[in-house]
């Protein structure tokens, strides 16, 4: 009778089974691990026990997580960070035709959060995912002025202003300076004609003599320009070259159109002075406003003759990435402080 017992004891304690902390325990899960997942439900917790099995972790304890979105989650997982892989699968956004172009897209300097619908939404319309992503950080895919909203005036000298981001009728800038006969005329922003001095001057010396012909320009002035072009030309042909009042960047002081003594600025391009300037105008802080090909963005006609202070930083930037202010400013100035 002993003797059984004594077997009955053994037996008992050879397949005694461990708990399931203790097996989590053994495939490596802490404390904390195993406390979260004794709280789940069975299926779950086989899952754990299959495997140490960290990724599982990890997204369970996502914001935002839901059970009944695992297998997706799973599919996808790594693809994304895992906050996004839990937006995206909630809302039911990712799926094996654009999962490599969602990559892309949040890989991209040009991404803006906000904009991520409608650059899935107009993705079929421009096919290529970097000129959706331009075409939609510039507005460009809305109707021109259709939706023209006030402008952002305390950003000073790096202000948006063109076809969607209007300056009040009575904005003027309070630093304006007259430029110096040698310098050529108008008036402009202080910083603007402390840059420009120092371009004019260094141009001068490879024998480019480069003069302001126009610069700030009030909104009645700009708006009397308009009506004397708009007798002349269709209003849509006007709008290709001369901005709506409150439209202009004219307005801010903050550009200048430039060109050579004898030369009219339709003619500017010709001169040696034009590429020179194209090449030159970032290290006085500079940039060509609306460069040739990029009219699709700007909405103006190349003007090889209008330069916009942007302050070297930004300008250098706006030329090595080769986009326009239009686009720099929608990723790299609106947004932030
Ligand atoms: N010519 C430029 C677009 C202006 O009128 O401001
Ligand atoms: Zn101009």
């Amino acid at each position: 009778m002993k003797i059984i017992f004594i077997l009955l004891l053994l037996l008992t304690s050879c397949t005694k089974q461990l708990t399931l902390a203790e097996r989590l325990q053994e495939l490596g899960y802490s404390q904390t691990d195993i406390e979260y997942i004794e709280t789940l439900d069975e299926s779950k917790i086989d899952m754990f026990l299959q495997e140490h099995n960290e990724t599982l972790l990890e997204l369970m304890r996502t914001d935002n997580y839901q059970e009944e979105n695992l297998d997706k989650y799973l599919k996808y997982y790594g693809e994304f960070s895992n906050e996004k892989l839990i937006e995206l699968v909630n809302n039911d956004k990712v799926n094996d035709s654009n999962v490599n172009i969602l990559k892309q897209m949040y890989a991209s300097d040009y991404y803006i959060a906000k904009n991520e619908d409608l650059y899935l939404k107009y993705l079929p319309k421009y096919e290529s995912l970097r000129k959706t992503m331009e075409i939609v950080n510039t507005k460009r895919y809305k109707e021109l002025f259709s939706d023209i909203v006030p402008n952002d005036i305390s950003k000073d000298y790096l202000m948006l202003v063109n076809k969607y981001y209007q300056l009040p009728s009575n904005y003027e800038p309070a630093d304006l300076v007259y430029v110096d006969s040698e310098y050529g005329r108008g008036q402009t922003r202080q910083l603007v004609y402390e840059a420009f001095k120092k371009l004019h001057d260094d141009a001068l010396e490879l024998g480019y003599n480069i003069i302001v012909v126009s610069a700030y320009r009030s909104y009645d002035y700009q708006e009397g320009l308009y009506q004397m072009y708009c007798e002349s030309d269709p209003v849509e042909v006007v709008d290709t070259y001369c901005a709506r009042p409150g439209l202009s960047e004219h307005q801010t002081g903050l550009c200048l159109d430039v060109s050579i003594p004898g030369y009219s600025i339709d003619d500017f391009y010709k001169c040696g002075a034009a590429p020179w300037l194209e090449e030159n105008a970032p290290n006085y802080g500079f940039i060509i406003r609306f460069p040739a090909n990029k009219e699709d963005i700007t909405g103006y006609q190349w003007e090889s003759w209008h330069i916009r202070y942007l302050g070297v930083q930004a300008a250098k930037e706006i030329q090595e990435r080769d986009i326009t202010f239009d686009e720099y400013y929608a990723c790299f100035v609106e947004d932030y402080e």
